[in-house]
């Protein structure tokens, strides 16, 4: 059910960023933010549209829409020559390779305040201003960003980072959008957020360390992406602090915390306990 799911959510998804660029001026800055929102899991919009579903929110499109548009922007940065140097995601030449650098800073940018003006739909109903402020906090200084500044000190930082640093570096430049896209049904049904929130840190934590792990022994044909490259940047990894055995050990922990945390949702939630275990299986 769960592969279904995810290909329907890839499918829905697609077609909505695709429609919402499609209204920009025509040119390469247009073609370049298409080019950035296309193929993806799209993990972090079903999260979005599996939270929704557990409290009956019956459009969270627009906001399923909105994540992908804000981690597209941040893939674009992230590969570009002053962050990781990347020239592969998603199977493609990265965007500052098929066009140039200027091209994938302002396509960034503009995928950014795309999703935020996502965010505002009329569709999400009365709490969508509390999305809006909860986008701004996990994408801003103190969530994905903070991580990203984090992840490129640590590259030249003296002594490498402990622990409880990585787990840090992590909440931020993975864990924050990913725990937005699993609160945002809760948000705009105006519900507790608790229990997702709890579910949401350590998938968010297994996701990271999945990738991490992905870095060291997965395929780059499968993944789409430039792979071995963490270790030889100096980058901080669960792998690099963990050892192979020790990351999968502790990934797979955090999947069962995971699961657990979903208890109040009883049956509704098992998309969501699926979406758990497929992040520390994928091969990409
Ligand atoms: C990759 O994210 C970057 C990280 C935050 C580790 P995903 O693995 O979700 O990338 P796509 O969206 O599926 O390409
Ligand atoms: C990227 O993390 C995180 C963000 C873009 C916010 P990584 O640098 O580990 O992601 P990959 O490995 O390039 O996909
Ligand atoms: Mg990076
Ligand atoms: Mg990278
Ligand atoms: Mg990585």
């Amino acid at each position: 059910m769960f592969p279904e799911r995810l290909a329907q959510v890839q499918g829905a998804v697609g077609a909505a960023l695709d429609e919402a660029i499609a209204r920009y001026p025509a040119g390469s800055l247009r073609d370049a933010m298409a080019y950035a929102a296309t193929g993806g899991k799209r993990l972090r919009a079903f999260l979005v549209l599996e939270s929704a579903a557990l409290f009956g929110v019956a459009d969270a499109l627009p906001a399923a829409t909105a994540v992908e548009a804000l981690h597209a922007y941040s893939l674009v940065h992230d590969d570009m020559p002053c962050m990781d140097d990347d020239d592969l995601r998603r199977g493609l030449p990265t965007v500052h390779v098929k066009w140039d650098e200027a091209t994938a800073v302002l396509a960034g940018d503009a995928l950014q305040t795309l999703a935020f003006a996502l965010c505002t739909a009329p569709a999400l109903g009365p709490h969508r201003i509390e999305l809006v402020a909860a986008l701004a906090e996990a994408s801003g200084a103190g969530g994905m960003v903070h991580g990203q500044a984090l992840d490129i000190a640590a590259e030249t930082a003296a002594v490498p980072l402990s622990l409880a640093e990585i787990t840090r570096l992590q909440a931020g430049k993975t864990g924050a959008l990913i725990s937005f896209a699993a609160e945002a049904g809760a948000i705009l049904a105006g519900a507790d957020r608790a229990p997702l929130a709890a579910y949401a840190r350590a998938l968010g934590l297994a996701f990271q360390i999945a990738d991490d792990i992905l870095d060291v022994e997965g395929s780059e044909q499968a993944a789409g992406k430039r792979l071995h490259k963490d270790a030889a940047a100096g980058k901080a990894t669960f792998v690099s602090l963990l050892g192979l055995a020790g990351a999968k050990q502790r990934a797979a922990e955090l999947v069962a915390e995971a699961e657990a945390a979903l208890a109040p949702y009883g049956e509704k939630a098992e998309t969501l306990r699926d979406a758990a275990r497929y992040v520390i299986a994928r091969d990409k």
